[in-house]
Parts: C-alpha cells; structure tokens; sequence
C-alpha cells in the first residue's frame, strides 16, 4: 500500500478521479509559470494571426501535469484535442487514419512519444512540417506511394524521457514545455483546489502536511488528499484538520519526506552495500531488482532534486543528506 500511495504513476482505476481533478484552463493550472507565460503569448499570437499552434513537446516525470496541459492547450486555442500514444500507432495506416480524421487546426496528442516505430517517425516528418503524408501502398512491383494532404494541426507530444527522442523529431517541436516538480506551496494551492472540488473543508496546515509527503508531484498529492479525507469523513466529519492529517498520514504509512520503500531500497543501495561510493545504474538496478529505466525515470529525478542522491560522471552517490535521513554517519569520501 505503501508503495502505490507514493508512485506517480497514474493507477489502474485512478483516470477517472483524475479527469475530476484535472484543469481545463491556464488560470487553473497552478506553478509552472514561465511555462505558462510562454503559453499564453504562443497561444495568443497564433489565435491573432489565424494560424495553428506549433507542435509541442512536454516532458518531465509522471504525474506532473503532461496530459493536463495538453487538454488546456487545446481548450485554450478552442479546437478538438485526439488522444493518442506511441505504442498504439502500430502502423503508417494507423497514423493515417488518425491525420486525416482531424478537423483544420485541431491538437493531436501523442502520449510516450519517444516509444513511436522508426517508420512512423519518418512519416511523422513531412506531416508536422508540410501536413502532407506520404504513404506507401500495396506491395513488391505493384506499390506505389501517394501523397495525401492534410489539415493544419498541432502536435503536442508528451514523454517521460526526451532524451530518447530522436534529434530530427525533437527539433521538430516548435514548443519546448520542460515540467518541473512542484514547490510545497504550489502543491498547497493545487490541494486547496482539488478539496474545493469535493466541497470538502481542509485548513492551510493540512494542506502542507500532504504537500511535504507528495514528492512533488500533483497526481501524489490528490491521492493523498483523497485517503486522508476518507479518514476526516469517519473520523472528524468531514473537517481536514493538521491533526487528522497527520495521523492518517502516518496511518497509511507515508514517510514525512514523501521516499516510499523503493527511495529507500536505492539509499540503502548506496549507503550500506556499497558505503558510499559511486554505483552504476545497472548496478542499482540488479541489486534492488528494479528495472534501470525504472530507476532512471520515476524514482531518480526526484532523490536528485532533493539532494539525496548525486550523479557522477561514475555513477550515483549518496549524499550526506542521504545518510542523515538513514540515521547512518556520514564519513566525506
Ligand atoms: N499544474 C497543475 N495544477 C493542478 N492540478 C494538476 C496540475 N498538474 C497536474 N495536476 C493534477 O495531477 C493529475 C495528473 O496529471 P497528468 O495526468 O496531466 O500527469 P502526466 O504528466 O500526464 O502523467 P503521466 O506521465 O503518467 O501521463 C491530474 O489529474 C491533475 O488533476
Ligand atoms: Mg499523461
């Protein structure tokens, strides 16, 4: 339970509550703000001069906001958003079908844009630069390849790891919208928000409780919400005070620095079996038995952000931050 609570990717049944949740406008995206400064002349100059968006990208680590922010674009410009993903464009047919059932200026939103085939990304080109498709059909002497046009549209792609995007496609991206984690006090006003959206009553003090505990990262701390306001309807009527908050925090476990067991599993990696030296990823990975991607992508950014960890040229170290929170002496290498 431990572990679900804190992950930031999204749970099997949990898009719904999300959808609830979810900003529909840039004023209500809250932090992110040059971002959102960036966004709002883009939009505007396009809106004025009767043209499409240009294509952007969104990158950062789940739970931060990608697909939110996607939806506002297309609200924002006033057209139709698909919703669509790497994986799930098997074929050119596929990417085709898709392409040409969009209205003028409308958004195509592909989801893990870094896990598209080669062959579609190579169709993708001409259809972000010139929206034209050229497609290749039937097979040995008797293919032939036709053009077909297609309507202005915007791409807005989104993925965990822009790193393993290819440069011709990166450079593609007109738009460059890189998310970072969330401050205690913007994660403060996104739970004030979201309880006010339940019509629930939670004061300031509570709303930093679970802002501390949500790595932040929005989709944590709207989980957390919901659990603890479980608790206050039991328990308290309804009322998220400081009090219920924490107890139902530490109820559920939650650690007051927002590490679950995996956080831990890497701290004590390099803290304890390799005493503070510096571990490889692959290393981590097979010791903890978690996936390196894993590693890399979900849990890393944020020990990194809150100086738990360091990246070396040689690996990962552990920081005296690191071993004050393991109660271990730091002994500087
Ligand atoms: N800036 C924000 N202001 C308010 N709420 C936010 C913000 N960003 C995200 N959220 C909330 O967090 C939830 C998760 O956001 P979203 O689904 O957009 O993340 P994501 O980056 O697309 O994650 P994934 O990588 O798993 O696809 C949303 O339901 C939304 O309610
Ligand atoms: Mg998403």
């Amino acid at each position: 339970m431990k572990e679900r609570l804190l992950s930031n990717i999204q749970g099997i049944n949990e898009e719904p509550q999300e959808q609830r949740l979810r900003p529909q406008y840039l004023n209500q995206y809250i932090g992110q703000e040059q971002i959102k400064d960036n966004l709002k002349v883009f939009i505007e100059a396009a809106k004025m001069r009767n043209e499409v968006l240009d294509h952007c990208l969104i990158y950062g680590p789940p739970g931060l906001g990608k697909t939110t922010l996607a939806t506002i674009i297309a609200n924002e410009m006033n057209v139709n958003i698909r919703y669509t993903s790497g994986p799930a464009i098997e074929k050119s047919g596929d990417l085709a079908t898709i392409l040409t059932s969009l209205e003028p200026g409308d958004v195509l939103f592909i989801d893990e844009i870094h896990r598209i085939s080669r062959s579609i990304e190579e169709i993708l080109y001409s259809a972000m630069e010139d929206f034209y498709l050229d497609i290749v059909i039937g097979k040995g002497e008797e293919s032939r390849s036709v053009r077909i046009d297609l309507p202005p549209f915007t791409l807005i792609g989104a993925t965990t790891r822009a790193g393993a995007l290819t440069a011709p496609l990166r450079d593609r991206f007109g738009v460059h919208c890189r998310l970072e984690f969330y401050d205690i006090k913007d994660l403060q006003t996104i739970l004030a928000r979201s309880a006010d959206i339940y019509g629930c009553y939670i004061d300031e003090s509570s709303t930093y409780q679970i802002a501390m505990r949500s790595r932040g990262t929005p989709r944590i701390a709207n989980r957390l919400l919901k659990r603890v306001r479980d608790f206050a309807q039991v328990k308290n009527e309804g009322l998220i005070n400081e009090e219920i908050s924490i107890s139902s925090l530490d109820l559920l476990q939650v650690d007051s620095s927002g590490l679950d067991n995996i956080d831990y599993k890497i701290l004590e990696c390099l803290v304890k079996r390799y005493e503070g030296r510096a571990v490889g990823l692959e290393t981590i990975a097979i010791t903890i038995g978690e996936e390196s991607i894993t590693i890399e992508d979900v849990y890393e950014p944020y020990l990194v952000k809150e100086g738990f960890i360091e990246r070396t040229p040689r690996g990962r170290k552990a920081t005296a931050k690191a071993y004050n929170h393991l109660g271990i002496e730091y002994k500087s290498q």
